[in-house]
């Protein structure tokens, strides 16, 4: 079940929940307000046969989909991986991520330049929007195995802050100042 929740300031393990004290959760509709997020909930047993994810990649015209596994066996080179992954960027393009075993954080700048951390496990689908500032970790299980989509050839380029100079980061902070108003 996806949950997502603004973050405290602490320099600890990236690994950790983070939260604020006290916590401070966020609704996935105010989630999509504040960041753009959209989120899909998949059925991990069925997603091949029973349609949903077909009509979503249909409808978005993902052409493009591998896996990816992060965890010291599948990654060489684990904690500096992590370390890079952790690095707050942005992309041209969407990233689209569906997690199917494992958990991990993704981590996306609200409209005011708060932290949010959005925990995805089995079953969670997100869309981070092209130009908007992110990162992510595993949590503690250091596990995440999770299908990655793409519009045509993919590219997995991140540009790290500050990058306000691009197009992409321009157009979507154009989107953030007139609101994500219609619901994904
Ligand atoms: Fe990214």
């Amino acid at each position: 079940m996806v949950k997502a929740w603004y973050m405290d300031n602490e320099n600890t393990d990236q690994r950790l929940e983070h939260h604020r004290n006290p916590p401070e959760f966020i609704s996935l509709e105010d989630l999509y307000k504040k960041t753009g997020i959209e989120y899909f909930k998949l059925n991990v047993d069925t997603f091949k046969t029973d349609g949903v994810l077909d009509k979503i990649k249909k409808e978005r015209g993902y052409s493009y989909e591998d896996q990816i596994t992060v965890s010291k066996e599948c990654l060489p080179n684990y904690e500096e991986k992590l370390k890079a992954f952790y690095k707050e960027h942005l992309h041209t393009d969407e990233e689209i991520r569906f997690a199917v075993e494992g958990s991990g954080y993704f981590d996306i700048r609200d409209d005011s330049d708060q932290w949010i951390r959005i925990l995805v496990t089995p079953g969670d689908m997100i869309i981070i929007p092209s130009g908007s500032y992110h990162r992510f970790t595993v949590d503690t299980n250091n596990y995440l195995k999770a299908y990655r989509y793409f519009v045509g050839e993919p590219v997995w380029l991140p540009y790290n802050r500050p990058a306000d100079d691009m197009d992409c980061r321009k157009e979507y902070v154009d989107k953030l100042k007139k609101g994500f108003s219609v619901a994904a």
